[in-house]
């Protein structure tokens, strides 16, 4: 117990990897694990494609953006949205699945989030190292094609996997106090919210951020460049597409 809840506080995002590569006994004994986790209904409505093929690694490659963590992790997993093998299954019970709509995909959405968390922790638990790639919702309709994905299906996160090969600092978080509300929503004044963000504003890195990018603070770092308007809206309208083709948008 001591060693879980020492991992879970002492554990930080690993990017590099050594190229000892990771036994398919231990990745299936991890992948188990993960599976354990609650789903709405138990439905499991989600699925998760390894890539550990160098070739199709290379293919994902520039739809994450080239983050080398793709290519030089020996295990990249895709945790999906999948309710193509429950309506499957449905169908064939005389069963007439009503899953094509936004509702269902969020719950799908959430299973595949759950899974993949439980993946992260276990994996970490035996000493790997993981890394989450935001980039599988903003190009889901590359990685859908590169993947096979069917209908019904829809990449919700991917996860680099591997035995560490560098040993970062943990980075911040904000303090307990600014995230729990006792019973009831309490909102922030003005001085508590300057007062939460003080100390990541402060942070060397953040102040090199700040430099590097010709900002003024730090909040202008978020805004203006690493997740802006502009990308938002743009990356939110070929999300929206990929609903509606995958066949989540139909009711
Ligand atoms: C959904 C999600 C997407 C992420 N996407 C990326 C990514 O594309 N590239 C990356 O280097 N890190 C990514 N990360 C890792 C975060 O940057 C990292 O978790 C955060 O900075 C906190 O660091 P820590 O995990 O070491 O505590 C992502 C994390 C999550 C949960």
């Amino acid at each position: 117990m001591e060693e879980i809840s020492d991992r879970l506080l002492y554990r930080k995002t690993i990017r590099k990897y050594s190229s000892e590569p990771v036994d398919d006994k231990l990745l299936n004994d991890i992948l188990a694990m993960g599976c354990r986790t609650s789903t709405t209904g138990n439905m499991q409505v989600y699925s998760i494609i390894i890539s550990k093929d160098e070739e199709k690694k290379r293919e994902l490659a520039p739809f994450h953006f080239n983050q080398k963590m793709i290519t030089e992790a020996p295990v990249v997993l895709t945790f999906c949205a999948d309710f193509n093998r429950f309506n499957r299954w449905c169908r064939l019970n005389d069963a007439e699945p009503g899953y094509n709509n936004f509702l269902s995909f969020m719950t799908a959405a959430i299973d595949a989030l759950l899974i993949a968390q439980t993946v992260c922790i276990a994996s970490e638990a035996k000493g790997l190292g993981i890394c989450y790639l935001g980039t599988t919702t903003y190009m889901a309709h590359k990685i859908i094609e590169v993947l096979k994905l069917p209908k019904g299906v829809v990449p919700i996160t991917t996860v680099t996997l591997g035995w560490p090969a560098e040993n970062p600092e943990q980075v911040d978080r904000l303090p307990l106090s600014a995230i729990i509300h006792n019973e009831v929503y309490t909102d922030y004044t003005d001085e508590y919210i300057k007062q939460y963000y003080r100390d990541k504003e402060l942070r060397n890195d953040s102040q090199q951020f700040v430099n590097e990018n010709n900002k003024k603070t730090l909040a202008q770092v978020f805004t203006d460049v690493r997740y802006k308007k502009a990308d938002n809206v743009h990356f939110s309208k070929i999300l929206l597409q990929v609903l509606k083709d995958q066949g989540f948008m139909e009711q």
